[in-house]
């Protein structure tokens, strides 16, 4: 596995892989990679000839008051599991190279980007939009990799490679849960044993709306409502909203659509997101 840190290199090394016509698979995250991410990269190896992670800490996703500063992160200990996970490149962009200090063309989400997590993280989705498309400008892959535990970031993605005709398919992969249900993330790691009890909440909520969608419940309210009983428990709830698939505007009730019941709720000062998805028999 080669370790590179500018833009220069890695488009050599690249380079050489597509004129043998090799394909490039790409996961772009931000570190202190856990099951979740490593699901990503399994899917890229099986799926690509060749795969490259990213790991960076992107400043624009960032709301002046989140967690940037003490975001988790172990570069050493990600770079073995990479290694480990057969990743031909591991590409850790120098800050400066991404953002040069004069930096200040950015991509603009629409609508998409205006709900869920985008009500209550202004800007957030322009920062994400921005950095994977530098990323996929950087990278060149044919094919990227991205979680579904962040579907409105999927919604976004993969309306963006439609709208700016960037020649990349989007995968989307399944969420990785620990044993008891709670979705991987690196914020995990904030939470007390205390708090990590409580944010089972949350997955427990969703599955529950999501035995009684798969029992034949169709109605929004009802379907909110069983999730809501087990949320009760966290410390706030941020949203819970069933909404459309591809819109991600609020579902019609009853329901009709491909939907995803997504919730972020705080526990202590963490704050988390999780989803599952409603499909029509
Ligand atoms: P990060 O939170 O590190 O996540 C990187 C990728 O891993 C994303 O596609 C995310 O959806 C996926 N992922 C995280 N937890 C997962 C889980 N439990 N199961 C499956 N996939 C999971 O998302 C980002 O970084 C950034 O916004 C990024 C896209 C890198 C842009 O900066």
């Amino acid at each position: 596995m080669q370790t590179i840190t500018s833009v220069a290199e890695l488009r050599r090394i690249l380079e050489k892989c597509r004129s043998s016509d090799q394909q490039i698979g790409f996961v772009p995250t931000m570190g202190y990679l856990h099951d979740g991410h490593l699901a990503l990269i399994a899917a890229s190896q099986a799926k690509c000839d060749v795969t490259v992670v990213s790991i960076f800490v992107n400043p624009t996703q960032f709301g002046p008051n989140e967690d940037l500063s003490r975001y988790p992160r172990d570069f050493l200990r990600d770079e073995e599991l990479c290694r480990g996970q057969g990743v031909a490149i591991l590409f850790a962009p120098d800050a400066h190279e991404a953002y040069p200090s004069d930096f200040e063309t950015f991509v603009e989400p629409g609508d998409l980007a205006k709900p869920l997590c985008g009500a209550f993280r202004p800007g957030h989705f322009r920062g994400v939009a921005t950095i994977v498309c530098k990323l996929f400008n950087m990278v060149q892959p044919d094919i990227a990799f991205f979680g579904q535990k962040d579907f409105q970031q999927c919604a976004i993605v993969r309306r963006m490679v439609v709208d700016l005709n960037l020649p990349i398919e989007i995968v989307i992969v399944p969420t990785v849960r620990e044993q008891d249900g709670l979705a991987m993330s690196s914020r995990n790691r904030y939470l007390s044993d205390e708090e990590r009890q409580q944010a089972l909440a949350i997955s427990r909520g969703l599955s529950a709306a999501l035995d009684e969608f798969r029992s034949g419940e169709r109605h929004v309210e009802k379907l909110i409502a069983v999730a809501k009983k087990h949320l009760k428990a966290v410390d706030r709830l941020e949203y819970l909203e069933l909404v459309d698939s591809d819109t991600l505007k609020s579902a019609d009730s009853p329901l009709r659509r491909p939907s995803a019941l997504c919730a972020a709720a705080y526990v202590g000062s963490t704050r988390l997101i999780d989803n599952v998805i409603l499909t029509l028999p």
